[in-house]
């Protein structure tokens, strides 16, 4: 039977209370993790989201009631209990904070009982994620996620207090909008009042943020909830927040420079890791070269080499064929690996193929010098020797190839690198590798739209010196944008923003939009720029991924309370689900069977 709280007040978080509370009286509320009934004794572990305190119940002490009550508690039964807080007269439990002490229950309420939970509440769980999503508000009781949970909330509040500091000021945007140009497929709302038309949610707070510095806040910070429709991975949810922010009258040094300081405040104060300033800085275009990403880990080497000029001549047609496509053939040198057996390589090629490579070749070099290789009978004992030196290639070591378009070879290896990294373990956790890439490109071809698209986004200011070469080869202009890498995750990014009417033109209209179609879509933005717009730029981080980092989390549903699933449902809500006719009506909508 559930008892009243009436009379009790919650004195001490279960670990609250110490050594220094011996001998004092403290009332402690909570989940009852475990009981372990002695006969004469019965001890529960009680759980608050502060952790475990042992309680002790000895009918002298509690009386023949209040132990009968504690002989009646089972997992997750919610209790309050009342007592002494003394020395642990048994061995002490040196995995508990309060491992010294335990508490002498002299009073014990039941304030609600429990059904058995459907698994155990219990740190690293092994509960399949499915039953842990569908039961989350048990599943968020369990210590691990409650600690992603306070770190996370930890985070923001530093943010907010050092952006406070440096004068930014928080603005809520609206999340019922028009669509953003963030590139992903909006999440649609239907308006009633209007039938047939519909808001989109934000992707992020993008064109608003700019709009208010035309308005003169000068430094814009926000919170943000953003929303896309976009095929989930472990580091991606359709809704995610963002940590946005916009500043006027500055160029990319300055967004840099506040934005290291705002990272070595929050890793400081939330996780204890002292960052170095500056960060790293890294064009694009070097990125792509030495490590195949715009997103690397710099945690270890391995670096990609282009060998395209001493393989231009080989006998190799899958070499020879690639580069005279207008593609590139490049390797790594996964030194020490030289050993490895024939089906962990095959391994290894199938998991090139699925990013996309037609194979991969390999050439291992024996401890006694010689080769062992997928092609060796193609090439001559020269050519071999050549490509190995090219690659610093020693006895004992393993050379994997790609040859290709250089977009699919730079992502082949690029993960193929880092799944090496991961196997050998070669990724300490511990060590944050902080990196700005630059110098990113302003557009992209798409073969899908056979188009470009902008990389960022159409607002994205060029670099001058390349603004020349806008219409002869548009593919060349680097963009005035910034990524913010840790680890090889894409922490963040931004970009100094177009504030030049002809610049925004000409943008829009190398990006195949029309006059009309661009006004259709941004007009209030370009309206809004007529009448005196400061230069501005700015930065959102993913906060999710952010804490994921400091949390060393494997999923982003970790560090979020309510998360989605791959086809983002929820599991515990059941939403999406579907509506009444009534309403449908009223938003004039049939669903088309
Ligand atoms: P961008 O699209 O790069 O930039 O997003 C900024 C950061 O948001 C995080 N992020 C996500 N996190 C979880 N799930 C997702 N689906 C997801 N998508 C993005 C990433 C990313 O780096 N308006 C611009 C910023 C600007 O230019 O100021 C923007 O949204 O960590
Ligand atoms: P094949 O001549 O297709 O049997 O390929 C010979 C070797 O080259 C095999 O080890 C293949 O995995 C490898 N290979 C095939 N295509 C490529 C490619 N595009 N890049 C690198 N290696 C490849």
């Amino acid at each position: 039977m559930a008892e009243s709280m009436k009379g009790l007040k919650r004195s001490h978080r279960c670990t609250e209370v110490s050594n220094q509370n011996i001998g004092t009286c403290v009332t402690v509320m909570g989940w009852v993790q475990r009981r372990r009934n002695l006969g004469a004794l019965i001890f529960i572990d009680l759980r608050d989201r502060s952790g475990l305190l042992q309680v002790v119940f000895d009918e002298n002490s509690v009386g023949s009631e209040g132990f009968a009550k504690a002989e009646l508690l089972r997992n997750e039964f919610v209790v309050a209990v009342t007592g002494k807080i003394q020395k642990r007269e048994a061995a002490v439990n040196e995995n508990l904070k309060t491992g010294e002490i335990e508490l002498i229950a002299e009073q014990i309420r039941i304030l609600s009982e429990s059904d058995t939970p459907p698994f155990p509440i219990e740190e690293n769980s092994q509960t399949k994620d499915e039953l842990r999503l569908k039961y989350r508000y048990l599943d968020l009781r369990r210590p691990d996620i409650q600690k992603n949970m306070m770190l996370r909330s930890k985070v923001v509040y530093l943010m907010r207090e050092f952006m406070a500091n440096e004068g930014f000021l928080e603005i809520e945007t609206p999340i019922l909008c028009k669509s953003t140009p963030e590139g992903a497929r909006d999440y649609l709302v239907p308006s009633r009042v209007h039938p047939g038309s519909f808001y989109a949610l934000p992707q992020s707070p993008q064109l608003f943020k700019q709009l208010l510095m035309c308005s003169g806040y000068d430094r814009y910070f926000q919170i943000a909830k953003c929303f896309r429709d976009e095929d989930l991975r472990a580091d991606r949810q359709p809704e995610f927040t963002q940590a946005d922010m916009e500043l006027s009258f500055v160029d990319v040094d300055d967004v840099i420079e506040v934005n290291e300081r705002l990272l070595q405040y929050v890793f400081e104060k939330g996780i204890g890791v002292r960052l170095q300033l500056p960060f790293q800085r890294m064009p694009w275009q070097e990125a792509m070269d030495r490590f195949g990403s715009d997103k690397p880990d710099i945690r270890f080497g391995m670096e990609l080499k282009d060998v395209s000029q001493i393989v231009k001549r080989c006998g190799f047609g899958v070499f020879t064929g690639a580069l005279e496509a207008g593609g590139s053939v490049r390797g790594i040198n996964a030194e020490g690996q030289g050993a490895m057996p024939r089906k962990k390589i095959d391994r290894l090629v199938e998991f090139a193929k699925g990013y996309g490579a037609k194979g991969l070749a390999y050439l291992s070099i024996q401890e006694d010098g010689s080769y062992k290789s997928s092609f060796a009978k193609f090439m001559t004992e020269e050519e071999l020797s050549a490509l190995a030196e090219a690659m610093n290639g020693k006895p004992g070591d393993l050379l994997l190839f790609a040859a290709d378009k250089n977009k699919i070879v730079w992502n082949v290896l690029g993960a193929l690198r880092l799944e090496l990294a991961k196997e050998l373990g070669l990724l300490d956790p511990e060590d944050y590798r902080f990196l700005w890439i630059t110098d990113f490109p302003l557009l992209e071809w798409s073969e899908e739209e056979g188009r470009y698209m902008a990389m960022h986004h159409p607002f994205t200011m060029p670099m001058e010196e390349d603004w020349d070469k806008i219409d002869s080869s548009p593919g060349e202009v680097r963009a005035k944008a910034y990524d913010i890498v840790l680890n090889g995750t894409e922490l963040g990014g931004g970009s100094v923003r177009i504030h030049q009417n002809d610049i925004q033109e000409k943008m829009f209209e190398v990006l195949g939009f029309t006059k009309e179609s661009a006004y259709e879509q941004f007009g209030f933005l370009l309206d809004a720029f007529r009448y005196g717009v400061p230069p501005h730029a700015g930065l959102a981080y993913g906060v999710d991924r952010m804490v994921m980092h400091m949390v060393h989390a494997d999923s982003i549903r970790d560090v979020i309370a309510f998360p989605k699933v791959k086809d983002a449902s929820c599991l515990m809500t059941e939403a999406p689900g579907t509506v009444d006719e009534k309403q449908l009506e009223e938003l004039r909508l049939k669903i088309n069977e």
